[in-house]
């Protein structure tokens, strides 16, 4: 794998510092480099990396061991399944909903629109090893969520699966806006006839932050994360909720100060003297036990916790300011592909934090599952944007989008996979099952 010298410098950060006068001029290097790199909000700044990677651990090992632990396998056919390992196979009769039929399409993720010319990418649907993974009933999902509310919290890609949400719906009926704000990034809809509530909470960071310096050593804006105090604008709207589905990822990839006790810890990629480099790893751990913390310590909450985990993106021959895109046009297979280097990390972090949640959780009865979507996206490097999230001349930042989900897409497949998870539920309420998984953990 070729490392970008952005991350070289930032990863030997603290070597640099012991290092003297060489490690000096990495920097320098790097911070010329920098200053030639343009940027744009609300994406991420330098994001992600060839999927070759360092690591030999796979993915679906990890997969095996954790998926016991969310309570998400599902009774299909008699047999326990854990739906979240697989393959994509071919349907041909999606797409579900088009660019004409569903008015929620983010602009970025309207592929259709932008004139992406392979549309077989939107032709796939998510094959578990050991059952079958139904497609999304719109029907079947307003009929249990009746009466009850959903949260998205995180980031943009939080906002892309639940506009995939709305479109599946779409089929059924649109929602009514009753957001409390027009802040866009804090939407609430809902759904009259079923008496259904969604709403999204704009977090990428999960935690307390505020923009320090709108340029930053990378020029995607540094920003102060205050890793042991709550995001009140999630914090405190979210006890009423039924669902609350939590994410993180690609801004952990940005420049931050890290703030614990008010007082300034160190630091991730800020290139700043006397500032110890911690890494994103260690905000993101700290960032996630904090959130967690949040919303056990919610007084009235009864809700039902979902960890959305890790969504890869899929740069390739380059980073995502170097030329990298993703052309490709057809899902990986699973021996193809393996998640590794930083993103593996971050994965395993936020398994470790949500065991712990869980665990602190069940103590006062709140219940957490995991929206296992980690290894199906892995899979999916033609689901992206690419150069089609806007218009060939129009001048962004990130030109080739690898990150985001065209709608239609695989993303729509992450709402099937909530859907199979809150059937569950019901079973287990209903008690149609045995609690083996439960126990596993
Ligand atoms: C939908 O996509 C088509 C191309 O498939 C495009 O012509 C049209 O403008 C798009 N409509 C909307 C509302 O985005
Ligand atoms: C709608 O659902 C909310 C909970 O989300 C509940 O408090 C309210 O009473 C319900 N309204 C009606 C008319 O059923
Ligand atoms: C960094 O620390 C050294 C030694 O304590 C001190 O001499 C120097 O002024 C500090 N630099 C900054 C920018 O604070
Ligand atoms: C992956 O598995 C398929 C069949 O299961 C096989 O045809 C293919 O050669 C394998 N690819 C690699 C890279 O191992
Ligand atoms: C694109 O936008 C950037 C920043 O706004 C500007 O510096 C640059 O000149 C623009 N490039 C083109 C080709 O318009």
């Amino acid at each position: 794998m070729k490392l970008h010298p952005i991350e070289l410098s930032s990863e030997k950060k603290a070597q640099c510092i012991a290092n003297g006068p060489k490690i000096a001029f990495l920097v320098t290097i790097a911070l010329v480099l920098l200053t030639l790199i343009p940027l744009y909000y609300p994406l991420p700044s330098y994001a992600s990396f060839p999927w070759s990677s360092s690591s030999s651990q796979k993915l679906s090992s990890a997969t095996h061991s954790s998926s016991g632990d969310g309570g998400s396998k599902v009774v299909t056919s008699g047999r326990d399944c854990d739906i979240f390992t697989g393959e994509w196979v071919p349907n041909h009769k999606a797409p579900y909903y088009t660019n004409s039929t569903c008015w929620a399409i983010h602009d970025h993720q309207n592929c259709m629109k932008y004139g992406r010319p392979d549309l077989g990418f939107m032709k796939w649907r998510w094959k578990p090893e050991a059952c079958e993974l139904p497609i999304f009933n719109p029907f079947q999902f307003l009929g249990i969520v009746r009466g009850k509310s959903m949260a998205f919290v995180g980031d943009s890609i939080a906002r892309n699966q639940m506009q995939s949400l709305i479109c599946l719906l779409s089929r059924v009926m649109y929602p009514v806006d009753v957001s409390y704000t027009k802040d866009e990034y804090f939407k609430r809809w809902h759904y009259p006839t079923y008496n259904f509530t969604l709403a999204t909470f704009w977090t990428p960071y999960l935690v307390k932050t505020k923009e320090a310096d709108p340029n930053g050593p990378t020029k995607t804006g540094l920003f102060n994360v205050y890793l042991d105090e709550y995001n009140e604008e999630w914090t405190t709207k979210i006890e009423q909720f039924d669902y609350v589905i939590i994410s993180a990822g690609i801004w952990f990839y940005r420049p931050m100060m890290f703030y614990e006790k008010s007082q300034l810890k160190g630091c991730h990629y800020c290139l700043k003297e006397n500032v110890t480099d911690l890494t994103m790893f260690y905000g993101y751990r700290k960032a996630f036990r904090t959130a967690f913390k949040a919303i056990n310590s919610l007084p009235n909450y009864k809700g039902l916790t979902f960890l959305r985990t890790f969504s890869p993106s899929h740069f390739e021959n380059g980073l995502w300011n170097q030329g990298g895109n993703c052309l490709r046009t057809k899902p990986f297979m699973s021996n193809e592909t393996q998640l590794g280097g930083r993103d593996l990390e971050l994965y395993m972090i936020q398994m470790e934090e949500f065991s712990i949640a869980k665990r602190e959780g069940r103590k006062r009865g709140l219940q957490y599952r995991l929206l296992h979507t980690t290894q199906a996206s892995l899979l999916r490097p033609d689901g992206h944007p690419s150069s089609y999230g806007h218009w060939p001349n129009e001048n962004v930042t990130l030109y080739n989008d690898c990150v985001h989900w065209c709608l239609p897409g695989p993303i729509d497949t992450w709402n099937d996979f909530l859907l199979e998870m809150l059937k569950g539920e019901g079973r287990k309420s209903f008690g149609w099952r045995l609690h083996t998984s439960n126990s596993r953990s």
